[in-house]
C-alpha cells in the first residue's frame, strides 16, 4: 500500500487550525496557566524514565483535538503501519523505510519482498559482537601481533554524523579504545587525525552505503596510501574494515570480502548508526551498551506504534512543531540539551530532520503551497545562555526550543547538577512568564534607581515572555535513554512529513551540489575556466593565483 497523498491544506482541521491561531495569538501562557490548574498534568507524558511536559505552549485543548484531527485526516495511523510492514513508502527510490527492523526483537517478522529481514539483521549482528569482542578483547590483532589501540571511522554524513554523536554522548561507557572521526573532504582533516595514529595499532573502519562518495572514498583512499608507506599490501585485510551495500565496490578498492559488514537499501543513510553503520559505535562502547542502544530505539517504537496518539511522544512532539512551523509562521526550532554529553546532538539531529523534511514538492508531484522542514539548531545549555539565548529571550522571531535534560549526573557531582538543572528549569520558565514593566519598574526602584533613571532603561528591561518550549526530561543518559531521544526524533520526522505530504526519505537535493563539485574539479585540473558565469569564475581565478 502506498502513503496517502492528502494536501494538509486541504483538510477540515486545517482550516479549523487556521481560524483557531488567530485566537491563540493574543493569548499569553500565564493566562492559560492561570485559568487551568490541571494544565500541567494535561499537556504531559510520563512514559518509562521520560517526562515530557509540553504544557509550555501556545496551545489548548482545542488546539491539541484540532492537532489530532489533522494527523487523522492525513491517515496518520495507516502510515505509520506501512512504514513498519516494510512498505515501499520511500517511493521515489521504491524502497522500504526499515531502520526499525534494525531494533526489532529476535521474534519479530519484517518482510522485504516477501523475506523475513529480521534473521539477516541479527546474523549481522551476530558478527559486529564477535569482531567488536575479539577487538576490545585484543584477540584480533594488528600484521605485527599488536592489539589495537585506536579505531578511525572513514564516512560522511548520516556515515559519520550517528556514529560521532553517540560515541561522543556516551563517552563516559567508553572503553580504552581511543576512537576518531575523518569525514570532511578537507585534507586538512585527514592529516591532522593520522599524525597521532600509529598505522601498526590502528584499525580503520570505512563506512559508505553507495560506496560512491567523494569524501569517504578520497579520505579511505588517502589513509590507505599513509598506511601502505608502513605496510605491505597484504596488511590491509588485517586492518581495514568497511561496512556498504556495495560489496563490489567496497571489493575493487582492495577490502577483503571476510571483512565486508553488509547493509542494506532499506536502511536510509541518516537512519543508519542502527545497523553496521554503528560498527564504530559497538568497538567503542563494547557490543553490550550498543545492544542497550539499540534496545531503547526498540521501546522508543512500540511507544510510536501503540500509544495512542494523544499520549505519543513523537506525535505530540511533530503536531507542535507543525502548529508553530504552519500557523505561526515559525521557521526554525532550537535544540538545547542540559548535557554536555550532548554536545553533538543538534548537528547530527540537523541532517536527519532537514535532510528528510527540507523538501518544496508534494507527495502528487505537485509544488507544496505551504511551509514545510524546520530549520534545526542549537548547542548546549548553559553555554548556550551565554551565546544565543539573548535572541530568543528578547529578539523579533518565534523559536520553539527542545530542553532536554537529564536528572542524575553520571560522575555524581551534585553541587554542579543542582545548578545545571536550575539552569534548565529556570530558562523555561523564564521564557514563559518573562518579565512585564511593572515588574521591571519594581526591580529598579527596589535596587534605589532614579526616577528619570528607571524610565530611561525599563523598556530594554521588559521580555514579553511567552515563548514556547518542550521539557524533555530523562532519568539519566545511558545507551538505553540516549536510543529513545534518538528514535523519538526520528518518529518526529516520519509523522511531520506524513502531514506535510512529502517524501522524507530521499535526498535529491544533495546530489546537484555533488555533480556541480566533479564537473569543477575536471575544470581545475585542466586549467579551463572560461565556461562559467563572471562570477565563478574570477573565484576560480583567485583560486588558481592563490593555492
Ligand atoms: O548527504 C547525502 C548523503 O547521501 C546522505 O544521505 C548520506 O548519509 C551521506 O551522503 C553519505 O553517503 P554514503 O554512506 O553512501 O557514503
Amino acid at each position: 500500500m502506498a502513503l496517502p497523498k492528502i494536501n494538509p491544506t486541504t483538510t477540515k482541521a486545517w482550516k479549523k487550525l487556521q481560524e483557531h491561531v488567530r485566537k491563540i495569538e493574543d493569548v499569553h501562557l500565564k493566562e492559560l496557566f492561570a485559568s487551568d490548574s490541571k494544565r500541567a498534568d494535561n499537556f504531559s507524558i510520563n512514559w518509562q524514565d521520560f517526562y515530557v511536559d509540553y504544557s509550555k505552549n501556545r496551545i489548548t485543548n482545542e488546539t491539541k483535538e484540532l492537532l489530532l484531527e489533522l494527523a487523522s485526516e492525513v491517515h496518520l495511523e495507516e502510515a505509520i503501519k506501512s512504514c513498519f510492514l516494510g512498505e515501499v513508502i520511500n517511493e521515489t527510490e521504491q524502497r522500504a523505510v526499515l531502520h526499525t527492523a534494525l531494533r526489532a526483537s529476535i521474534n519479530d517478522k519484517v518482510y522485504v519482498e516477501g523475506e523475513n529481514v529480521i534473521p539477516e539483521v541479527f546474523r549481522v549482528k551476530g558478527r559486529i559482537k564477535d569482531f567488536t569482542n575479539e577487538v576490545v578483547g585484543g584477540i584480533l590483532k594488528g600484521h605485527t601481533g599488536k592489539s589495537f589501540t585506536d579505531v578511525v571511522n572513514i564516512g560522511i554524513g548520516g556515515s559519520d554524523l550517528g556514529p560521532a554523536m553517540v560515541v561522543d554522548s556516551l563517552q563516559f561507557y567508553k572503553n580504552h579504545l581511543n576512537t576518531h572521526f575523518v569525514s570532511n573532504v578537507d585534507g586538512d582533516h585527514v592529516n591532522e587525525v593520522i599524525k597521532k595514529l600509529n598505522p601498526e595499532t590502528t584499525l580503520f573502519v570505512i563506512v559508505s552505503k553507495t560506496f560512491t562518495t567523494q569524501e569517504t572514498l578520497s579520505n579511505a583512499t588517502t589513509i590507505r596510501e599513509w598506511f601502505l608507506e608502513s605496510f605491505p599490501d597484504d596488511a590491509i585485510a588485517k586492518h581495514f574494515v568497511a561496512v556498504s551495500t556495495n560489496i563490489d565496490k567496497v571489493k575493487a578498492f582492495g577490502i577483503d570480502e571476510n571483512n565486508i559488514f553488509p547493509m542494506w537499501d532499506w536502511v536510509g543513510g541518516r537512519f543508519s548508526l542502527w545497523s553496521a553503520v554503528g560498527l564504530t559505535i559497538s568497538l567503542s562502547l563494547g557490543y553490550d551498551n550498543y545492544e542497550q542502544l539499540l534496545l531503547g530505539a526498540h521501546k522508543m517504537d512500540q511507544h510510536f506504534k501503540e500509544e495512542p496518539f494523544e499520549n505519543n511522544i513523537p506525535v505530540q512532539l511533530a503536531l507542535l512543531s507543525v502548529w508553530y512551523n504552519n500557523f505561526f509562521k515559525a521557521e526554525s526550532e532550537a535544540i538545547i540539551p542540559y548535557s554536555q554529553y550532548l554536545n553533538q546532538f543538534a548537528t547530527y539531529l540537523q541532517q536527519g530532520i532537514m535532510e528528510s523534511n527540507g523538501k518544496s514538492v508534494d507527495r502528487n508531484g505537485d509544488q507544496v503551497t505551504y511551509q514545510t522542514g524546520t530549520i534545526i539548531w542549537g548547542e548546549p545549555g548553559t553555554n548556550s545562555q551565554h551565546a544565543f539565548f539573548q535572541l530568543i529571550h528578547q529578539g523579533t522571531k518565534l523559536i520553539p526550543a527542545d530542553f532536554i535534560g537529564f536528572a542524575k549526573s553520571l560522575h555524581g557531582n551534585q553541587e554542579h547538577q543542582d545548578k545545571l538543572i536550575s539552569n534548565f528549569i529556570a530558562q523555561t520558565e523564564a521564557l514563559m512568564n518573562g518579565k512585564t514593566y511593572d515588574e521591571v519598574l519594581k526591580e529598579l526602584s527596589d535596587s534605589g534607581l532614579s526616577q528619570e533613571e528607571i524610565s530611561k532603561i525599563a523598556p530594554f528591561k521588559v521580555f514579553n515572555g511567552n515563548k514556547p518550549t518542550n521539557t524533555i526530561f530523562i532519568e539519566k543518559l545511558t545507551p538505553e535513554s540516549l536510543g529513545k531521544l534518538i528514535a523519538m526524533y526520528e518518529h518526529k520526522i516520519f509523522v511531520q512529513g506524513i502531514i506535510w505530504n512529502i517524501f522524507s526519505f530521499d535526498q535529491f537535493g544533495v546530489e546537484l551540489g555533488k555533480q556541480l563539485a566533479k564537473s569543477i574539479l575536471q575544470d581545475i585540473k585542466n586549467n579551463r575556466f572560461t565556461n562559467h558565469d563572471t562570477s565563478t569564475t574570477n573565484i576560480l581565478n583567485f583560486y588558481k593565483k592563490n593555492s
